[in-house]
């Protein structure tokens, strides 16, 4: 009842609810974009709602992006937010398990491990990977039969899901990783990203069994990248792969330290696990788009035969400088990320009383709101990404507009990231920009699987337009808000094998 007493003007208006504790939090993971846009309406872009006891306040749209993402770390932390599901996953010491300027620091050792010359390295590597896994996989027999006019379906984020973790597994993680993926470590895999759910972020710590697995398996994978880190240490000359373990090896903190092995070990555990989803997930939502739209199937299969087609008809491999130069392919990506960035919410806590600045459009009486310290802030880059304010028709996947009728790219493709940049010091980022398109984040937070996460989505979509055609039938699959990113709930695609191999 409190609720309906005279509010603080300083702060911003809180969403009505009708259970204390509870809160928003139905509304809210039932489906995050219609809560935001409703409340937007009701309230403006600036607004608190009750979480399970805590106090998100949303700044929404560009502005709002900007407040949250170019947020001084010393007043909106990452760190208490996110520490309490990742800690227990990823380990001690690394992320959000440590002060932010060494998690800084950390970033530039995994950004000087992925560096231009590995990714050329690289797209051979993963289409490897989805050469095996169509030509082995049990969802793909049809695939693997000698008759290509047979239509076959594959179950799509389970396909999406181990292309993911075995491309990513055999490029950034090394060869012994990669050899390991064993039924006994996919369950050690497995058990580890159940913990990766709502729940245990909300409640870090409860007597449940999963909570057990998710740390036994901790405990194991974190022994087994330590085992292999000792052995690499007995014999240098053994192992002299270009993965990151090997690059983290060599690394040396300001004071001059070297990364202890369990921080290796942890730093390799959180890119596996951060990079898994994310692009598990859009590379799901991308070929479903795809496997929808005849005609940008088409457009990418004949871009594949301009740039590789060979004398005999064939196609020839490719390489990361040539896959950079497919505007349509790029668009597919681009798109998909703008209607599909897989996380809906970025959120820091407050360690200070914040004012939040006039310019997000707040009612002019109001806009000397104060975000009160302890309160959680969060921003949603997907709502700016599909405002029909900035984009026509915006609810929809159209790559062509990310290029024009001759397939050359848009200007505005470049533009989106650019803004003021910034070095956090791990290489120039730009700074929590007003732009409307952020699916990697932006500022010192943002995203340093960025250019590793096109090649790998570039990469696999072109391994597979080249190989199969897709089709989807049936009413467009929904988003699936109840994981911790946002998935297709679970479908099939249809798919004929091409001439080609
Ligand atoms: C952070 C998106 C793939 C590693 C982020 C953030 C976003 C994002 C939005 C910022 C979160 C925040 O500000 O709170 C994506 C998307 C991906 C992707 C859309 C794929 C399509 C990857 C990959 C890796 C990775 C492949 C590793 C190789 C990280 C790490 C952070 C991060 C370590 C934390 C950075 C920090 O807090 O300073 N990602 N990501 N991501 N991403 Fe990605």
């Amino acid at each position: 009842l409190w609720q309906l007493l005279p509010r603080d003007k300083s702060q911003p208006p809180l969403v009505w609810h009708w259970i204390p504790f509870l809160g928003s939090a139905p509304a809210y993971g039932r489906d995050p974009i219609a809560f935001f846009r409703d409340c937007r309406e009701k309230y403006g872009n600036v607004f608190t709602f009750i979480l399970l006891g805590r106090r998100v306040t949303v700044t929404l749209g560009p502005q709002g992006n900007d407040f949250v993402l170019g947020g001084k770390h010393t007043q909106l932390a990452a760190e208490p937010v996110y520490g309490p599901l990742t800690t227990p996953i990823f380990g001690k010491d690394v992320v959000y398990d440590c002060p932010n300027e060494k998690l800084m620091e950390q970033k530039k050792f995994v950004k000087v491990s992925l560096t231009i010359d590995k990714f050329r390295a690289y797209v051979g590597m993963i289409d490897d990977e989805v050469k095996d896994y169509l030509n082995t996989d049990p969802s793909f027999k049809v695939y693997q039969m000698d008759d290509i006019n047979e239509w076959g379906t594959f179950p799509v984020l389970k396909a999406f899901s181990e292309i993911t973790i075995l491309s990513a597994s055999r490029t950034l993680q090394g060869r012994e990783i990669r050899e390991s993926l064993t039924k006994e470590y996919a369950q050690v895999y497995s058990d580890l990203d159940h913990g990766f759910t709502p729940l245990h972020w909300m409640i870090p710590g409860l007597p449940l069994p999963s909570y057990r697995r998710r740390d036994a398996a901790h405990t194991k994978m974190s022994s087994f990248y330590q085992s292999i880190l000792r052995k690499r240490r007995e014999n240098p000359s053994e192992n002299q792969e270009e993965d990151v373990m090997n690059s983290l090896m060599k690394q040396r903190y300001r004071d001059g330290k070297q990364l202890p092995d369990h921080e290796i070990a942890h730093i390799l555990i959180a890119l596996l696990m951060a990079g898994q989803h994310t692009s598990s997930s859009s590379l799901a939502w991308a070929v479903l788009h795809v496997a929808a739209r005849a005609d940008i199937q088409e457009a990418l299969y004949k871009e594949q035969v301009q740039h590789f087609g060979t004398p005999d008809g064939g196609l020839r491999d490719f390489g990361y400088d040539e896959i950079r130069d497919l505007n349509i392919l790029d668009a597919v990506v681009r798109e998909t990320l703008r209607l599909h960035p897989p996380i809906h919410s970025i959120m820091r806590k407050a360690n200070v009383d914040i004012p939040v600045p006039a310019t997000l459009g707040t009612p002019s009486e109001d806009s000397v709101f104060v975000v009160p310290k302890g309160d959680i802030v969060l921003a949603s880059p997907l709502i700016s990404q599909v405002d029909p304010g900035v984009w026509d028709n915006s609810e929809s996947w159209e790559p062509t507009r990310w290029y024009d009728e001759k397939g050359v790219a848009a200007k505005a493709n470049k533009e989106y990231n650019e803004g003021e940049k910034i070095d956090f010091g791990f290489g120039l980022v730009s700074k929590g920009t007003v732009s409307p398109y952020l699916p990697f984040g932006a500022g010192r937070h943002r995203c340093i699987g960025e250019q590793f996460a096109y090649l790998q989505i570039s990469t696999v979509i072109s391994s597979l337009v080249r190989r199969m055609e897709f089709r989807y039938e049936g009413t467009f699959p929904a988003p699936d808000y109840s994981s911790m990113m946002v998935q297709p709930v679970p479908c099939q695609i249809h798919y004929r094998r091409r001439r080609f191999e």
